[in-house]
């Protein structure tokens, strides 16, 4: 079976109504992001130029994500909105780092699950969010988004399975469907993908 983490908790529906209501914001937000998973999977090949089975991997998941935000970022031009001057730090990316191991190898792994797992919360918001939505367009959008979310979150454990045992790997899922847990919930409820 396929390994991929798995959600403790799931978005609320006072999220989604924040959302919904700031709608804007949260593109905003959502191209900041895309753009911040591209550049994310191009300094994992900068960090680790001797990992050469993931390096095509990793550059097929920077094209992707850098389609997802051409795909926002038109939604927005559209819309008449632009992308804000600064980015606030991504205070769930931030925690999620801290938690991470210093050594050199475990930490690879964690750069990996954190990743994987990310993903697979972009997965459940942008779901969330596309069920939510009335218009037959901006629910497309979120649609072709979420189904590539979900396909990424499987890479990245794909990625960790090249290079360390299934034992090490489930059990370093364990703990992070743990640490995501307890980030997420601790974290305010905002127009934002975190
Ligand atoms: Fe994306
Ligand atoms: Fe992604």
């Amino acid at each position: 079976m396929a390994l991929i983490p798995q959600l403790k908790t799931f978005s609320s529906q006072d999220w989604v109504d924040i959302v919904l209501n700031n709608f804007d914001e949260f593109l905003q937000d959502h191209a900041d992001g895309e753009r911040k998973v591209a550049a994310n999977s191009m300094g994992l090949i900068a960090k680790y130029p001797d990992k050469v089975e993931m390096i095509p991997h990793l550059a097929q998941n920077a094209i992707e994500e850098l389609v997802h935000f051409k795909m926002v970022y038109k939604l927005m031009l559209e819309r008449g909105i632009q992308l804000r001057h600064s980015m606030p730090k991504d205070e769930y990316a931030v925690a999620m780092i801290k938690k991470a191991h210093s050594g050199r190898v475990e930490r690879f792994l964690d750069r990996l699950l954190i990743v994987s797992i990310s993903e697979v919360r972009g997965k459940e918001r942008f779901g969330t969010i596309e069920n939510a939505l009335d218009d037959p367009k901006l629910k497309a959008l979120y649609r072709k988004i979420r189904i590539d979310e979900e396909k990424h979150g499987s890479v990245f454990v794909d990625l960790a399975l090249m290079y360390f045992d299934r034992d090490i790997v489930e059990k370093r899922i364990k703990y992070w469907e743990e640490v995501e847990d307890e980030i997420f919930n601790s974290l305010p409820l905002r127009p934002l993908l975190h």
